[in-house]
């Protein structure tokens, strides 16, 4: 078993972490669960979807690109523990439309970071994959990692192939790693265009009484996990044991909740959790949607975490969040 990111740096001295998209949605979020343990945290980010206010006190931040070569520099300078792997473009219909401008972030600019990584001495790389994607349209419900995986859009390939990727640096340069198989999270600081966008997208027209527009009859289904028991996944695979050889799933983890709700129930849960209501249209479903989506979090759990919010509980914390911030831009 490897245990090699056991909590502190060299020397017995804090960790140091990168957080690359650490600007972002959930990078600031596992940022702050970083600092919150007593590690030292660097960001990286382009800022191309994140933004600046979202960057936690007590992190030093570079703005700068995942695929500049200057990275090489930090990671040589700063020497990091630790790397857990945020940025990523994160559109399905965007890497549908240009597939090589998902690739240069998705894939280009993890081997980028990859290879500053290694030569670095980075012990250990937390990655974020897609338990959304990478399985395509799964038969089995909840999906267990193990299930076979057939991405069907190039943002599921690229998130796949980086978890290749890491294995054969793991195999043959002996990096380790750990990729969390995300489902759809939501929380504070969440935009629309996220794998969970319908739940920012809801809060909205919820607080301007605008229509929702339900795509299809409401009933297909997403697992839904928030951001806070997500942080605590991170931190948990951070510097949990692993052992040394293993197929490509041993590294991989679900994170979720295993547990699905349609669109129509999430709707009715946002207009309790704010206490406001709004009409409802129901439009032609989008083409190539998943109907379902449940992952298993058995693995997980055995290593000690398991989800800790309802979905009613983080509802409600999203909901005054964006409505607080709507309330202060206007
Ligand atoms: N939101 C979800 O439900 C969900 C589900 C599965 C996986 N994920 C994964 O989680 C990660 C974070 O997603 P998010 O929802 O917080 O999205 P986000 O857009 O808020 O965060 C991504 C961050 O990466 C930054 N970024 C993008 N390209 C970059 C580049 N070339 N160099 C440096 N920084 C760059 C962006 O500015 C942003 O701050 C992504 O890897 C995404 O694929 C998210």
């Amino acid at each position: 078993m490897t245990d090699r990111a056991n909590g502190r740096g060299e020397g017995n001295r804090p960790r140091r972490v990168l957080v690359t998209g650490g600007a972002g949605f959930i990078g600031s979020h596992v940022a702050e669960g970083y600092l919150a343990r007593g590690d030292e945290v660097w960001i990286v980010d382009d800022l191309s979807s994140g933004r600046r206010e979202n960057i936690p006190d007590g992190a030093t931040f570079h703005e700068m690109s995942i695929g500049d070569p200057a990275l090489a520099d930090l990671c040589h300078d700063v020497r990091f523990d630790l790397v857990n792997h945020h940025a990523a473009q994160i559109d399905v219909r965007i890497s549908v439309a240009d597939p090589a401008r998902d690739a240069r972030i998705n894939i280009m600019g993890l081997l980028n970071l990859l290879e500053a990584a290694r030569r670095s001495g980075t012990r250990r790389v937390v990655y974020v994959s897609s338990g959304g994607v990478v399985y395509g349209e799964p038969h089995e419900r909840p999906t267990p990692e193990i299930y076979p995986k057939r991405p069907l859009s190039p943002y599921g390939v690229s998130k796949l192939a980086g978890e290749f990727y890491l294995n054969y640096y793991r195999e043959v340069h002996g990096m380790d790693y750990v990729a969390l198989r995300y489902s759809n999270v939501y929380g504070p600081r969440q935009d629309p265009h996220g794998e969970a966008g319908v739940v920012a997208i809801f809060c909205n027209r919820l607080l301007s009484g605008e229509e929702i527009h339900i795509f299809g009859d409401g009933e297909q289904t997403r697992d839904y996990v928030f951001v806070k028991d997500v942080v605590q996944a991170n931190l948990r695979v951070s510097e949990m044991s692993l052992p040394e050889t293993g197929t490509l799933d041993d590294r991989a983890f679900n994170v979720a909740t295993g547990r699905g709700t349609s669109v129509n129930r999430l709707a009715d849960l946002l207009e309790a959790a704010s206490g406001r209501r709004t009409a409802r249209s129901f439009r032609a479903a989008r083409k190539g949607e998943l109907r379902h989506s449940m992952l298993d979090t058995t693995r997980l759990s055995a290593r000690g975490w398991s989800p800790r919010y309802s979905l009613k509980d983080g509802l409600r914390e999203t909901f005054e969040y964006i409505a607080a911030h709507t309330a202060a831009a206007t």
